[in-house]
Protein backbone atom coordinates (compact mmCIF):
# COMPACT_ATOMS: atom_id res chain seq x y z
CA UNK A 1 0.00 0.00 0.00
CA UNK A 2 1.28 3.33 -1.14
CA UNK A 3 2.33 5.85 1.94
CA UNK A 4 -1.01 7.94 0.50
CA UNK A 5 -3.19 5.68 1.03
CA UNK A 6 -1.78 4.03 4.55
CA UNK A 7 -4.53 4.40 6.71
CA UNK A 8 -4.00 6.93 9.78
CA UNK A 9 -6.50 5.18 12.16
CA UNK A 10 -4.71 3.62 15.02
CA UNK A 11 -5.00 0.05 15.47
CA UNK A 12 -6.67 -0.99 19.50
CA UNK A 13 -6.43 -3.65 21.14
CA UNK A 14 -8.40 -4.60 24.41
CA UNK A 15 -7.88 -7.68 26.29
CA UNK A 16 -10.08 -8.70 28.36
CA UNK A 17 -14.35 -7.65 28.65
CA UNK A 18 -15.07 -7.62 32.29
CA UNK A 19 -16.15 -4.58 33.57
CA UNK A 20 -12.58 -2.59 32.53
CA UNK A 21 -12.79 -4.01 29.06
CA UNK A 22 -16.15 -3.12 29.17
CA UNK A 23 -15.19 0.61 30.34
CA UNK A 24 -13.05 0.76 28.00
CA UNK A 25 -14.80 -0.38 24.43
CA UNK A 26 -17.73 1.88 25.80
CA UNK A 27 -15.03 4.58 26.44
CA UNK A 28 -13.96 4.22 22.50
CA UNK A 29 -16.79 3.26 21.02
CA UNK A 30 -17.71 5.32 17.83
CA UNK A 31 -14.39 7.32 18.66
CA UNK A 32 -12.70 8.25 15.20
CA UNK A 33 -9.73 7.33 13.87
CA UNK A 34 -9.70 4.13 15.33
CA UNK A 35 -10.04 0.48 14.73
CA UNK A 36 -10.79 -0.63 18.30
CA UNK A 37 -11.00 -4.82 18.73
CA UNK A 38 -11.55 -6.46 22.18
CA UNK A 39 -10.15 -9.87 22.80
CA UNK A 40 -11.89 -11.66 25.80
CA UNK A 41 -11.46 -15.35 26.75
CA UNK A 42 -14.40 -16.30 27.85
CA UNK A 43 -17.57 -17.30 26.34
CA UNK A 44 -19.75 -14.72 27.92
CA UNK A 45 -18.82 -10.90 28.76
CA UNK A 46 -18.60 -9.92 32.18
CA UNK A 47 -15.06 -10.91 33.66
CA UNK A 48 -15.81 -11.82 37.85
CA UNK A 49 -19.45 -10.99 37.61
CA UNK A 50 -19.92 -14.26 34.96
CA UNK A 51 -19.95 -17.72 37.50
CA UNK A 52 -18.92 -20.87 36.59
CA UNK A 53 -18.50 -24.57 38.44
CA UNK A 54 -14.85 -24.82 36.51
CA UNK A 55 -11.56 -24.32 38.96
CA UNK A 56 -8.07 -24.69 38.78
CA UNK A 57 -5.39 -22.11 37.78
CA UNK A 58 -6.71 -21.96 34.39
CA UNK A 59 -9.98 -20.51 35.08
CA UNK A 60 -10.31 -16.91 35.82
CA UNK A 61 -13.39 -17.21 37.89
CA UNK A 62 -12.99 -16.58 41.47
CA UNK A 63 -16.97 -15.89 42.04
CA UNK A 64 -19.39 -17.88 43.43
CA UNK A 65 -22.68 -18.65 43.91
CA UNK A 66 -25.29 -16.32 45.78
CA UNK A 67 -23.01 -13.46 45.80
CA UNK A 68 -24.88 -10.23 46.23
CA UNK A 69 -22.53 -6.79 45.64
CA UNK A 70 -20.72 -5.97 48.80
CA UNK A 71 -20.83 -2.82 48.56
CA UNK A 72 -23.95 -0.09 47.63
CA UNK A 73 -25.54 -0.64 44.22
CA UNK A 74 -25.66 3.19 43.91
CA UNK A 75 -21.56 3.66 43.51
CA UNK A 76 -21.45 1.10 40.69
CA UNK A 77 -24.42 3.11 38.55
CA UNK A 78 -22.95 4.60 35.90
CA UNK A 79 -23.12 8.18 34.59
CA UNK A 80 -24.98 7.94 31.16
CA UNK A 81 -26.54 4.52 32.05
CA UNK A 82 -28.91 4.36 35.43
CA UNK A 83 -30.25 1.36 36.54
CA UNK A 84 -33.67 2.53 36.09
CA UNK A 85 -32.64 2.98 32.42
CA UNK A 86 -31.60 -0.86 32.18
CA UNK A 87 -34.27 -2.44 34.55
CA UNK A 88 -37.12 0.02 33.68
CA UNK A 89 -37.78 -0.40 37.96
CA UNK A 90 -36.04 0.35 41.26
CA UNK A 91 -33.78 -2.59 42.72
CA UNK A 92 -32.24 -3.00 45.94
CA UNK A 93 -28.92 -1.63 46.96
CA UNK A 94 -27.41 -5.15 47.05
CA UNK A 95 -28.62 -7.16 44.19
CA UNK A 96 -27.90 -10.54 43.22
CA UNK A 97 -24.14 -10.82 41.16
CA UNK A 98 -26.53 -12.14 37.73
CA UNK A 99 -28.30 -8.76 38.12
CA UNK A 100 -25.47 -6.83 38.20
CA UNK A 101 -23.97 -8.49 35.28
CA UNK A 102 -27.67 -8.02 33.46
CA UNK A 103 -26.91 -4.14 34.03
CA UNK A 104 -23.15 -4.16 33.35
CA UNK A 105 -23.69 -6.01 29.43
CA UNK A 106 -26.40 -3.81 29.28
CA UNK A 107 -24.21 -0.91 28.98
CA UNK A 108 -21.97 -2.23 26.58
CA UNK A 109 -24.92 -3.25 24.21
CA UNK A 110 -26.16 0.74 24.74
CA UNK A 111 -22.81 2.08 24.75
CA UNK A 112 -22.54 -0.08 21.35
CA UNK A 113 -19.07 -1.28 22.55
CA UNK A 114 -20.08 -4.92 22.35
CA UNK A 115 -19.91 -4.67 18.79
CA UNK A 116 -15.93 -4.82 18.97
CA UNK A 117 -15.59 -7.79 21.04
CA UNK A 118 -14.63 -11.48 20.32
CA UNK A 119 -15.36 -13.75 22.71
CA UNK A 120 -13.83 -17.29 23.02
CA UNK A 121 -10.21 -15.19 22.13
CA UNK A 122 -7.71 -15.23 24.30
CA UNK A 123 -4.54 -13.68 24.16
CA UNK A 124 -1.32 -15.33 24.73
CA UNK A 125 1.13 -13.20 23.80
CA UNK A 126 2.07 -9.30 23.34
CA UNK A 127 5.61 -8.39 22.23
CA UNK A 128 6.76 -4.88 21.43
CA UNK A 129 7.99 -4.68 17.49
CA UNK A 130 10.48 -1.54 17.55
CA UNK A 131 11.30 -2.15 13.59
CA UNK A 132 7.24 -1.40 12.99
CA UNK A 133 6.09 0.91 16.46
CA UNK A 134 3.60 -1.85 17.20
CA UNK A 135 2.58 -4.83 19.25
CA UNK A 136 2.71 -8.44 17.53
CA UNK A 137 -0.35 -10.59 19.29
CA UNK A 138 -0.89 -13.97 19.24
CA UNK A 139 -4.54 -14.84 20.17
CA UNK A 140 -5.97 -18.14 20.63
CA UNK A 141 -9.29 -19.24 19.67
CA UNK A 142 -10.44 -21.38 22.62
CA UNK A 143 -13.47 -23.21 20.81
CA UNK A 144 -11.35 -23.89 17.32
CA UNK A 145 -8.13 -24.10 18.67
CA UNK A 146 -7.06 -21.74 15.61
CA UNK A 147 -3.89 -19.05 16.52
CA UNK A 148 -4.44 -15.50 14.90
CA UNK A 149 -1.09 -13.04 15.14
CA UNK A 150 -2.55 -9.68 14.53
CA UNK A 151 -0.23 -5.99 15.10
CA UNK A 152 -1.84 -3.27 17.10
CA UNK A 153 -0.20 0.50 17.98
CA UNK A 154 -2.17 0.30 20.91
CA UNK A 155 -2.61 -2.21 23.92
CA UNK A 156 -5.03 -1.83 26.79
CA UNK A 157 -4.44 -4.87 29.64
CA UNK A 158 -8.48 -5.24 31.43
CA UNK A 159 -7.99 -8.18 32.21
CA UNK A 160 -8.15 -8.31 35.85
CA UNK A 161 -6.10 -9.03 39.02
CA UNK A 162 -8.56 -11.12 41.11
CA UNK A 163 -8.23 -14.44 39.46
CA UNK A 164 -4.34 -15.82 40.36
CA UNK A 165 -4.33 -16.97 44.06
CA UNK A 166 -1.61 -15.70 46.35
CA UNK A 167 -0.68 -18.79 48.22
CA UNK A 168 1.01 -17.95 51.28
CA UNK A 169 3.52 -19.93 53.63
CA UNK A 170 2.28 -22.60 54.64
CA UNK A 171 1.42 -22.90 58.84
CA UNK A 172 3.82 -24.23 60.72
CA UNK A 173 3.54 -28.35 60.80
CA UNK A 174 0.49 -28.19 57.84
CA UNK A 175 1.61 -30.96 55.54
CA UNK A 176 0.52 -33.14 58.13
CA UNK A 177 -3.03 -31.76 58.06
CA UNK A 178 -5.42 -34.54 56.24
CA UNK A 179 -7.86 -32.56 55.39
CA UNK A 180 -9.17 -29.84 52.35
CA UNK A 181 -6.54 -27.07 51.81
CA UNK A 182 -8.07 -25.06 49.02
CA UNK A 183 -7.95 -21.46 47.97
CA UNK A 184 -10.74 -18.71 47.93
CA UNK A 185 -10.04 -18.51 44.04
CA UNK A 186 -11.94 -22.15 44.01
CA UNK A 187 -14.60 -21.61 45.96
CA UNK A 188 -17.63 -22.12 44.37
CA UNK A 189 -21.16 -22.58 46.14
CA UNK A 190 -21.64 -22.97 49.83
CA UNK A 191 -23.70 -25.57 49.86
CA UNK A 192 -20.67 -27.60 49.41
CA UNK A 193 -19.83 -27.72 52.89
CA UNK A 194 -22.64 -27.67 54.97
CA UNK A 195 -22.05 -29.58 58.08
CA UNK A 196 -18.68 -29.04 58.18
CA UNK A 197 -15.84 -26.56 60.04
CA UNK A 198 -14.31 -24.27 58.07
CA UNK A 199 -10.96 -22.47 59.25
CA UNK A 200 -10.30 -19.61 56.68
CA UNK A 201 -6.85 -17.80 56.65
CA UNK A 202 -7.42 -14.29 55.87
CA UNK A 203 -9.99 -11.55 57.23
CA UNK A 204 -10.48 -9.50 54.09
CA UNK A 205 -13.29 -8.86 52.37
CA UNK A 206 -13.33 -12.94 51.12
CA UNK A 207 -12.65 -14.18 54.50
CA UNK A 208 -15.17 -12.50 55.57
CA UNK A 209 -17.95 -12.80 53.02
CA UNK A 210 -17.23 -16.15 52.59
CA UNK A 211 -16.97 -17.22 56.28
CA UNK A 212 -20.70 -15.22 56.34
CA UNK A 213 -21.91 -17.47 52.75
CA UNK A 214 -20.94 -20.62 54.63
CA UNK A 215 -22.72 -20.56 57.86
CA UNK A 216 -25.74 -19.07 56.27
CA UNK A 217 -26.07 -22.40 53.95
CA UNK A 218 -24.97 -25.17 56.79
CA UNK A 219 -21.52 -25.22 57.64
CA UNK A 220 -21.36 -26.36 61.36
CA UNK A 221 -18.61 -23.24 61.88
CA UNK A 222 -16.39 -20.64 60.04
CA UNK A 223 -13.08 -19.33 62.08
CA UNK A 224 -11.48 -16.42 60.52
CA UNK A 225 -7.90 -16.38 61.58
CA UNK A 226 -5.99 -12.88 61.21
CA UNK A 227 -2.41 -11.77 61.00
CA UNK A 228 -2.75 -7.84 61.40
CA UNK A 229 -6.02 -7.12 63.55
CA UNK A 230 -9.32 -8.27 64.20
CA UNK A 231 -11.39 -6.67 61.43
CA UNK A 232 -15.30 -6.48 63.54
CA UNK A 233 -16.68 -6.28 67.37
CA UNK A 234 -16.37 -10.19 69.39
CA UNK A 235 -20.10 -10.73 68.93
CA UNK A 236 -20.91 -9.29 65.92
CA UNK A 237 -21.29 -12.31 63.51
CA UNK A 238 -22.76 -14.52 66.00
CA UNK A 239 -26.22 -12.41 66.40
CA UNK A 240 -28.11 -14.96 64.87
CA UNK A 241 -26.49 -17.87 66.73
CA UNK A 242 -24.24 -18.01 63.51
CA UNK A 243 -20.69 -19.84 64.39
CA UNK A 244 -18.69 -17.40 63.07
CA UNK A 245 -15.70 -16.18 65.11
CA UNK A 246 -12.02 -14.14 64.18
CA UNK A 247 -8.71 -14.96 66.07
CA UNK A 248 -5.23 -14.58 65.60
CA UNK A 249 -3.66 -17.22 63.36
CA UNK A 250 -2.57 -20.12 64.49
CA UNK A 251 0.97 -21.19 65.52
CA UNK A 252 0.97 -24.71 64.63
CA UNK A 253 -0.65 -27.90 63.14
CA UNK A 254 -0.45 -30.72 66.10
CA UNK A 255 -0.29 -33.63 64.09
CA UNK A 256 -0.60 -36.09 67.16
CA UNK A 257 -4.05 -34.24 67.77
CA UNK A 258 -5.12 -33.32 64.68
CA UNK A 259 -5.52 -29.79 65.99
CA UNK A 260 -4.36 -26.53 64.93
CA UNK A 261 -2.74 -25.04 68.11
CA UNK A 262 -3.11 -20.93 69.11
CA UNK A 263 -1.15 -18.97 70.77
CA UNK A 264 -4.21 -18.44 73.47
CA UNK A 265 -7.42 -20.16 73.46
CA UNK A 266 -8.99 -23.37 72.55
CA UNK A 267 -7.46 -25.54 69.50
CA UNK A 268 -8.94 -26.06 66.11
CA UNK A 269 -10.17 -29.37 63.87
CA UNK A 270 -11.04 -27.95 61.16
CA UNK A 271 -12.91 -30.25 58.16
CA UNK A 272 -11.75 -27.86 55.59
CA UNK A 273 -8.36 -25.02 55.62
CA UNK A 274 -9.83 -22.01 53.16
CA UNK A 275 -7.04 -19.44 52.36
CA UNK A 276 -8.53 -16.07 51.88
CA UNK A 277 -5.25 -13.82 51.32
CA UNK A 278 -5.96 -12.41 48.12
CA UNK A 279 -4.35 -12.28 44.90
CA UNK A 280 -1.30 -11.95 42.60
CA UNK A 281 -1.61 -8.80 39.87
CA UNK A 282 -0.22 -11.32 36.66
CA UNK A 283 0.27 -10.81 32.69
CA UNK A 284 1.35 -14.62 31.33
CA UNK A 285 0.71 -12.95 27.77
CA UNK A 286 3.19 -9.65 28.24
CA UNK A 287 7.23 -10.60 27.62
CA UNK A 288 9.48 -9.67 30.17
CA UNK A 289 9.95 -6.08 29.03
CA UNK A 290 6.32 -4.81 29.05
CA UNK A 291 5.51 -6.81 32.38
CA UNK A 292 3.80 -4.89 35.28
CA UNK A 293 5.03 -5.43 38.64
CA UNK A 294 2.96 -4.18 41.55
CA UNK A 295 1.61 -5.67 44.97
CA UNK A 296 -2.39 -4.66 45.16
CA UNK A 297 -2.42 -1.44 46.14
CA UNK A 298 -4.55 1.78 45.75
CA UNK A 299 -1.43 3.61 43.74
CA UNK A 300 -0.06 0.66 41.56
CA UNK A 301 4.04 0.63 41.41
CA UNK A 302 5.41 1.33 37.94
CA UNK A 303 1.76 2.95 36.14
CA UNK A 304 2.11 6.63 35.61
CA UNK A 305 -1.20 7.80 36.78
CA UNK A 306 -1.70 3.98 37.58
CA UNK A 307 -2.94 3.61 33.73
CA UNK A 308 0.10 4.22 31.45
CA UNK A 309 3.37 1.82 31.54
CA UNK A 310 6.37 4.45 31.05
CA UNK A 311 8.94 1.96 29.46
CA UNK A 312 6.26 2.02 27.17
CA UNK A 313 3.22 4.94 26.79
CA UNK A 314 1.35 2.68 24.12
CA UNK A 315 0.41 0.16 26.81
CA UNK A 316 -2.14 0.53 28.59
CA UNK A 317 -3.88 -0.70 31.78
CA UNK A 318 -7.57 -0.20 33.24
CA UNK A 319 -8.52 -1.68 37.07
CA UNK A 320 -5.09 -1.97 38.13
CA UNK A 321 -5.43 -0.27 41.29
CA UNK A 322 -6.93 -2.09 44.33
CA UNK A 323 -10.61 -1.19 44.49
CA UNK A 324 -12.99 1.30 46.48
CA UNK A 325 -14.41 2.82 43.33
CA UNK A 326 -14.88 0.21 40.47
CA UNK A 327 -17.33 0.42 37.40
CA UNK A 328 -17.32 4.23 37.75
CA UNK A 329 -13.38 4.03 38.23
CA UNK A 330 -13.00 1.79 35.27
CA UNK A 331 -14.73 4.13 32.99
CA UNK A 332 -13.16 7.27 34.32
CA UNK A 333 -10.08 5.29 33.11
CA UNK A 334 -11.01 4.48 29.84
CA UNK A 335 -11.88 8.04 29.64
CA UNK A 336 -8.66 9.31 29.98
CA UNK A 337 -7.17 6.55 27.75
CA UNK A 338 -9.33 7.81 24.89
CA UNK A 339 -7.38 10.70 25.80
CA UNK A 340 -3.90 9.48 25.79
CA UNK A 341 -4.96 7.39 22.31
CA UNK A 342 -6.01 11.21 20.89
CA UNK A 343 -3.21 12.53 21.50
CA UNK A 344 -4.49 14.56 23.96
CA UNK A 345 -2.02 13.91 26.59
CA UNK A 346 1.40 14.62 26.37
CA UNK A 347 3.94 11.90 28.67
CA UNK A 348 6.88 13.75 30.90
CA UNK A 349 10.12 11.92 31.04
CA UNK A 350 10.23 8.14 32.77
CA UNK A 351 12.06 9.75 35.61
CA UNK A 352 9.30 12.25 35.65
CA UNK A 353 6.48 9.67 36.07
CA UNK A 354 8.84 7.52 38.38
CA UNK A 355 8.39 10.52 40.97
CA UNK A 356 4.66 11.13 40.21
CA UNK A 357 3.94 7.44 41.27
CA UNK A 358 6.04 8.09 44.58
CA UNK A 359 4.18 11.57 45.38
CA UNK A 360 1.45 9.67 44.76
CA UNK A 361 2.24 5.94 47.09
CA UNK A 362 3.70 8.63 49.61
CA UNK A 363 0.04 9.68 50.12
CA UNK A 364 -1.67 6.40 50.12
CA UNK A 365 0.91 5.43 52.95
CA UNK A 366 -0.53 8.70 55.15
CA UNK A 367 -3.48 7.84 54.55
CA UNK A 368 -3.03 4.08 55.63
CA UNK A 369 -1.47 5.12 58.45
CA UNK A 370 -4.64 7.17 59.57
CA UNK A 371 -6.47 3.77 59.53
CA UNK A 372 -9.26 5.55 58.63
CA UNK A 373 -10.84 3.97 55.37
CA UNK A 374 -12.52 7.28 54.40
CA UNK A 375 -9.19 8.60 53.92
CA UNK A 376 -8.64 5.57 51.46
CA UNK A 377 -11.32 6.28 49.13
CA UNK A 378 -10.61 9.87 48.86
CA UNK A 379 -6.89 9.09 47.68
CA UNK A 380 -8.34 6.75 45.08
CA UNK A 381 -10.74 9.63 43.76
CA UNK A 382 -8.24 12.24 43.83
CA UNK A 383 -5.70 10.03 41.71
CA UNK A 384 -8.34 8.84 39.40
CA UNK A 385 -8.84 12.37 38.73
CA UNK A 386 -5.50 13.67 38.62
CA UNK A 387 -5.75 11.65 35.42
CA UNK A 388 -9.23 12.53 33.97
CA UNK A 389 -8.53 16.24 34.56
CA UNK A 390 -5.69 15.80 31.67
CA UNK A 391 -9.37 15.17 29.27
CA UNK A 392 -11.59 17.08 30.78
CA UNK A 393 -13.32 13.93 32.49
CA UNK A 394 -14.08 14.00 36.23
CA UNK A 395 -14.84 10.58 38.40
CA UNK A 396 -17.92 10.94 40.37
CA UNK A 397 -17.80 11.67 44.67
CA UNK A 398 -19.23 8.81 46.06
CA UNK A 399 -17.41 9.20 49.85
CA UNK A 400 -20.89 10.02 51.08
CA UNK A 401 -21.89 6.71 49.76
CA UNK A 402 -18.73 4.89 50.87
CA UNK A 403 -19.46 6.31 54.46
CA UNK A 404 -22.63 5.20 54.55
CA UNK A 405 -21.64 1.94 53.29
CA UNK A 406 -19.12 1.42 56.07
CA UNK A 407 -21.31 2.69 59.08
CA UNK A 408 -23.89 0.08 58.12
CA UNK A 409 -21.26 -1.99 58.15
CA UNK A 410 -20.42 -1.36 61.30
CA UNK A 411 -23.83 -1.25 62.37
CA UNK A 412 -24.53 -5.02 61.73
CA UNK A 413 -22.36 -6.73 59.09
CA UNK A 414 -25.11 -9.62 59.02
CA UNK A 415 -27.84 -6.63 58.04
CA UNK A 416 -25.83 -4.35 56.06
CA UNK A 417 -27.07 -5.59 52.85
CA UNK A 418 -30.77 -4.72 53.69
CA UNK A 419 -29.98 -1.07 54.24
CA UNK A 420 -30.79 1.35 51.13
CA UNK A 421 -29.63 4.41 49.46
CA UNK A 422 -30.27 6.92 47.14
CA UNK A 423 -28.99 7.06 43.25
CA UNK A 424 -26.60 9.72 42.47
CA UNK A 425 -27.46 9.51 38.64
CA UNK A 426 -31.42 9.73 39.19
CA UNK A 427 -32.15 10.97 42.84
CA UNK A 428 -34.64 7.49 43.60
CA UNK A 429 -34.41 5.25 46.28
CA UNK A 430 -33.94 1.82 46.29
CA UNK A 431 -36.18 -0.87 47.66
CA UNK A 432 -35.85 -2.84 50.83
CA UNK A 433 -36.32 -6.78 49.26
CA UNK A 434 -39.14 -9.17 51.00
CA UNK A 435 -36.59 -11.02 52.76
CA UNK A 436 -33.49 -10.04 55.13
CA UNK A 437 -30.09 -10.91 53.06
CA UNK A 438 -29.25 -13.95 56.05
CA UNK A 439 -32.65 -15.95 54.76
CA UNK A 440 -31.84 -14.89 51.02
CA UNK A 441 -31.38 -18.93 49.40
CA UNK A 442 -31.97 -18.29 46.10
CA UNK A 443 -29.68 -16.24 43.49
CA UNK A 444 -32.48 -16.90 40.59
CA UNK A 445 -32.23 -13.01 38.57
CA UNK A 446 -35.77 -13.65 37.32
CA UNK A 447 -37.65 -13.92 40.48
CA UNK A 448 -35.46 -11.13 42.11
CA UNK A 449 -36.28 -8.77 39.01
CA UNK A 450 -40.11 -9.64 39.02
CA UNK A 451 -40.39 -8.56 42.40
CA UNK A 452 -38.73 -5.84 41.97
CA UNK A 453 -41.01 -4.87 38.99
CA UNK A 454 -44.03 -5.51 40.96
CA UNK A 455 -43.02 -3.86 44.29
CA UNK A 456 -41.73 -0.61 41.92
CA UNK A 457 -45.12 -0.47 40.55
CA UNK A 458 -47.09 -0.26 43.67
CA UNK A 459 -44.99 2.37 45.04
CA UNK A 460 -45.92 3.95 42.30
CA UNK A 461 -49.64 3.36 42.02
CA UNK A 462 -49.98 4.42 46.16
CA UNK A 463 -48.81 7.72 45.48
CA UNK A 464 -45.57 6.77 47.68
CA UNK A 465 -42.79 7.07 45.38
CA UNK A 466 -42.17 9.38 42.13
CA UNK A 467 -40.27 8.27 39.35
CA UNK A 468 -38.29 10.64 37.10
C1 LIG B 1 -15.35 -12.85 44.69
C2 LIG B 1 -15.32 -11.42 44.29
C3 LIG B 1 -16.42 -10.61 44.54
C4 LIG B 1 -16.40 -9.27 44.19
N1 LIG B 1 -17.48 -8.50 44.49
C5 LIG B 1 -17.49 -7.20 44.18
C6 LIG B 1 -18.62 -6.38 44.50
O1 LIG B 1 -19.57 -6.83 45.12
N2 LIG B 1 -18.60 -5.08 44.11
C7 LIG B 1 -17.54 -4.56 43.43
O2 LIG B 1 -17.59 -3.39 43.07
N3 LIG B 1 -16.47 -5.32 43.13
C8 LIG B 1 -16.41 -6.61 43.49
N4 LIG B 1 -15.32 -7.37 43.19
C9 LIG B 1 -14.14 -6.71 42.55
C10 LIG B 1 -14.01 -6.99 41.02
O3 LIG B 1 -12.63 -7.04 40.85
C11 LIG B 1 -14.57 -5.88 40.13
O4 LIG B 1 -15.94 -5.68 40.40
C12 LIG B 1 -14.47 -6.17 38.64
O5 LIG B 1 -14.95 -7.44 38.27
C13 LIG B 1 -13.07 -6.01 38.08
O6 LIG B 1 -13.21 -5.91 36.69
P1 LIG B 1 -12.02 -6.18 35.67
O7 LIG B 1 -12.63 -6.10 34.31
O8 LIG B 1 -10.89 -5.31 36.00
O9 LIG B 1 -11.55 -7.66 35.96
P2 LIG B 1 -12.33 -9.02 35.76
O10 LIG B 1 -13.72 -8.89 36.23
O11 LIG B 1 -11.47 -10.04 36.39
O12 LIG B 1 -12.36 -9.24 34.18
C14 LIG B 1 -11.19 -9.52 33.44
C15 LIG B 1 -11.60 -10.17 32.11
O13 LIG B 1 -10.41 -10.38 31.34
C16 LIG B 1 -10.49 -11.65 30.71
N5 LIG B 1 -9.13 -12.11 30.43
C17 LIG B 1 -8.15 -12.36 31.33
N6 LIG B 1 -7.02 -12.77 30.70
C18 LIG B 1 -7.30 -12.75 29.38
C19 LIG B 1 -6.54 -13.08 28.22
N7 LIG B 1 -5.28 -13.51 28.30
N8 LIG B 1 -7.13 -12.99 27.00
C20 LIG B 1 -8.42 -12.57 26.90
N9 LIG B 1 -9.19 -12.27 27.96
C21 LIG B 1 -8.64 -12.34 29.19
C22 LIG B 1 -11.23 -12.51 31.73
O14 LIG B 1 -11.83 -13.65 31.14
C23 LIG B 1 -12.26 -11.52 32.28
O15 LIG B 1 -13.46 -11.55 31.53
C24 LIG B 1 -15.27 -8.72 43.55
C25 LIG B 1 -14.16 -9.52 43.31
C26 LIG B 1 -14.18 -10.85 43.68
C27 LIG B 1 -12.96 -11.69 43.44
N1 LIG C 1 -18.44 -10.73 48.40
C1 LIG C 1 -17.62 -9.80 48.48
O1 LIG C 1 -18.04 -8.89 48.95
C2 LIG C 1 -16.26 -9.99 48.04
C3 LIG C 1 -15.81 -11.24 48.25
C4 LIG C 1 -14.55 -11.53 47.89
C5 LIG C 1 -13.75 -10.57 47.33
N2 LIG C 1 -14.19 -9.34 47.10
C6 LIG C 1 -13.27 -8.38 46.48
O2 LIG C 1 -12.14 -9.09 46.02
C7 LIG C 1 -10.96 -8.38 46.30
C8 LIG C 1 -9.94 -9.24 47.03
O3 LIG C 1 -10.34 -9.49 48.37
P1 LIG C 1 -9.60 -10.60 49.22
O4 LIG C 1 -10.20 -10.59 50.56
O5 LIG C 1 -9.60 -11.87 48.46
O6 LIG C 1 -8.09 -10.14 49.26
P2 LIG C 1 -7.40 -8.96 50.10
O7 LIG C 1 -8.33 -7.83 50.28
O8 LIG C 1 -6.10 -8.73 49.47
O9 LIG C 1 -7.17 -9.59 51.56
C9 LIG C 1 -6.20 -10.56 51.78
C10 LIG C 1 -6.22 -11.02 53.21
O10 LIG C 1 -5.22 -12.02 53.36
C11 LIG C 1 -4.39 -11.70 54.46
N3 LIG C 1 -3.04 -12.20 54.25
C12 LIG C 1 -2.18 -11.88 53.25
N4 LIG C 1 -1.02 -12.55 53.43
C13 LIG C 1 -1.16 -13.30 54.55
C14 LIG C 1 -0.30 -14.18 55.23
N5 LIG C 1 0.94 -14.43 54.82
N6 LIG C 1 -0.78 -14.79 56.35
C15 LIG C 1 -2.02 -14.53 56.79
N7 LIG C 1 -2.87 -13.70 56.19
C16 LIG C 1 -2.44 -13.08 55.07
C17 LIG C 1 -4.42 -10.19 54.57
O11 LIG C 1 -4.09 -9.86 55.89
P3 LIG C 1 -3.43 -8.47 56.36
O12 LIG C 1 -4.61 -7.62 56.68
O13 LIG C 1 -2.65 -8.87 57.53
O14 LIG C 1 -2.60 -7.97 55.22
C18 LIG C 1 -5.89 -9.92 54.23
O15 LIG C 1 -6.71 -10.12 55.36
C19 LIG C 1 -11.39 -7.13 47.04
O16 LIG C 1 -11.43 -6.06 46.14
C20 LIG C 1 -12.78 -7.41 47.52
O17 LIG C 1 -13.59 -6.27 47.54
C21 LIG C 1 -15.45 -9.02 47.46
Amino acid sequence: MSALFKSSKKDVLVIGCGPSGMAQVNALAGAKNMNVSCFEMNSEIGGLWTWTTNVGSDCHGSMYRYHQTNGLNEFLELENYSFLEHFGHLITSYPPRAVMLDYLQGWTRKMGGDKCVTVNRKVTSVEWDASTSKFNVVSHDTKTDFRYLNSFDKVVCCNGHFSNPNWVKPIDGMEDFTGAVMHSHSFRDAQDFKGKDIMLVGNGYSGEDIAMQLVKFGAKSATITYRTEQAHADGAFTKLGWQIVERPLPTRFDKASGEFKFAEGAPLKPDVVMYCTGYKHTFKFLSDELQLRTPNRLVPDMLWKGIVHPDNTNLLFVGMPDQYYTFTMFFAQAMFIKGCIEGKVSYPSKEEMAAHVKEWQDKEDVAHASGDHAEHHRLQLAHTNDACEMVGFKLRDDGDLICQWQDDRHRDILKYRDCVAKSKVDGTESLIYNVPWTMMFTDDKISYLSWCRAETERLVREGIVKLP
